[in-house]
């Protein structure tokens, strides 16, 4: 046990030194971290989950972990194709084997080529292997209609996490009132609030606009910055778009809006694109960042600063264990890029499995390879699945009084809004919480389900929220909606 500072004539008497790493003496801008996604309400979904083991009797038989964005855990089978060439290339004596289709062994072959003694156990190089690099142009040269990418401008990470801090890195700088700060979307995704704790720096908080589906209002983010720069220096501009936690689509109006704020405000934008694929609503499309600055021309095209990130953990694919990812820098000075490649060759390279699962999910089959047909058919049963449990939720939740959710659009979650009687905020007050993670507790405690309250993400005062993953398998969907819509009136009712 860690001795406290008082402690220390005991320590002498009883010749146990006291720590050195001690909470009082640790990094204090790592203790100020939180994660929501993983904070106590999981913590305590893992203790229910072994309770449950143990034979414990409890008002249900599963815990239902609707917290996280993470598909295969939830049941989603990895696409074959992928999983195909990473088994190839994984042990390649299986390239004699009839089992696997002749384009998945010439793939495999092709990326083993390009690894270090042709084998995936071998570091490369630290920003990624360079014909992944080059596939990874391409695809964004198709997505964006034809515009050019630069391999040299694409650094492959592990998971699109890692690039997104070390991107954070390079911009934070200073101290007291001319410390970086970052505007980013409140809700958000606590990657952005516990990564810029971490690196102490200055969260700045813009709100979007729950009423008009979580639109992000340019006036909004000009009177988050006017306040920030009273004691900031505000340096960056976060957009998640499709957004995690609240599922919307950004117009490209709006994008072309933001671009020219960034633009006149100079501000480095980041663009968190790791949904891309997760489009689901009549009338939504995704516009990539990088797409639109460059049609928008002069002087946005060649001076806007950049970073777009894309990952192999959500979209299809939900291949979140092998770390795969990349960012794309557009109009980065070249001295800063040099340093942000000196900055991730000291973590060697990102995991040589999730380059080559980016490998296939950028440069998928052709249709003359016998593996399209599959491979299509699989990615659209994913897709055409969470489409219709993202009308599923919306449309279940829009019934049950007191909770309105909005369409989720996109990526792969609902934000519903809920009302909560002010007793149980009373209550909840009592215990030291915030209302909505008394909700969330209350509900896991007596349902097994587990989902992270709007707090962990951020929500305008007085306002309650809860985070449920679209993920469950479909069959599961429904009656969890209609067990936590049961649970809130219930809830409610108790506390009127
Ligand atoms: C908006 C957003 N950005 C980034 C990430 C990180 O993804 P990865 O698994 O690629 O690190 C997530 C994961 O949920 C996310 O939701």
């Amino acid at each position: 046990m860690a001795l406290r500072a008082g402690d220390h004539s005991q320590a002498a008497m009883t010749g146990v030194k006291e720590k050195v790493l001690t909470l009082d003496t640790m990094n204090s801008s790592i203790r100020r971290v939180e994660y929501a996604v993983r904070g106590p309400i999981v913590l305590r979904a893992l203790e229910l989950e072994q309770e449950l083991r143990q034979g414990v009797k409890k008002p249900f038989t599963e815990v239902i972990r609707a917290n996280i964005g993470d598909a295969q855990a939830m049941g989603q089978k990895p696409i074959t194709f992928l999983r195909q060439v990473l088994a190839l290339c994984a042990h390649p004596d299986l390239l004699n084997s009839p089992n696997f289709p002749e384009d998945a062994k010439r793939r495999a072959e092709h990326i083993l080529r390009a690894c270090g003694g042709h084998s995936l156990g071998a570091y490369s190089i630290s920003s990624g292997i360079q014909l992944i690099r080059e596939d990874v142009a391409r695809y964004i040269q198709q997505r964006d209609g034809g515009i050019s990418a630069d391999p040299d401008n694409i650094f492959l990470s592990t998971g699109a996490s890692n690039a997104i801090v070390t991107v954070l890195k390079l911009l934070v700088a200073g101290e007291g009132r001319t410390r970086s700060g970052v505007l980013i979307p409140i809700p958000q995704y606590p990657l952005y609030s516990a990564a810029l704790a971490e690196l102490n720096a200055v969260q700045v908080d813009y709100y979007l606009d729950e009423e008009r589906v979580w639109a992000l209002d340019v006036a909004e983010l000009r009177r988050a910055l006017r306040q920030a720069r009273e004691h900031c220096r505000p340096c960056a501009l976060c957009v998640i778009n499709p957004g995690n936690p609240t599922g919307q689509v950004q117009t490209r109006e709006c994008i072309e809006a933001v671009i020219r704020f960034a633009f006149e405000e100079r501000l480095f934008l980041l663009a968190d694109e790791v949904y891309q694929d997760n489009v689901y609503a009549e009338g939504s499309q995704f516009h990539s960042f990088k797409k639109v600055l460059t049609e928008m021309g002069s002087p946005y095209a060649e001076q806007q600063e950049l970073a777009s990130f894309h990952s192999v953990s959500k979209g299809y694919m939900g291949e979140c264990g092998f770390r795969g990812g990349y960012v794309e820098v557009v109009n980065m000075d070249p001295a800063v890029q040099q340093q942000m490649r000196k900055l991730m060759s000291v973590r060697l390279c990102p995991p040589v499995p999730g380059q080559v699962l980016l490998d296939v999910v950028v440069s998928p089959p052709a249709p003359s390879d016998p593996s399209f047909a599959q491979f299509q058919a699989e990615k659209q049963a994913v897709l055409a699945e969470l489409a219709a449990k993202a009308k599923l939720t919306e449309q279940v939740f829009n019934e049950s009084p007191g909770i309105h959710c909005n369409p989720v659009q996109g990526a792969m979650y609902s934000f519903p809004r809920m009302q909560l009687p002010p007793r149980a905020v009373q209550r909840a007050q009592e215990l030291g919480l915030a209302p909505d993670m008394f909700f969330c507790m209350s509900l896991l405690e007596e349902t097994g389900i587990c989902v992270v309250p709007g707090s962990g993400f951020g929500q305008r005062e007085g306002t309650y929220h809860f985070r449920m993953t679209i993920l469950p398998p479909m069959e599961k969907l429904r009656p969890l909606l209609e067990k936590l819509s049961q649970f809130h009136a219930k809830f409610t009712q108790e506390y009127s």
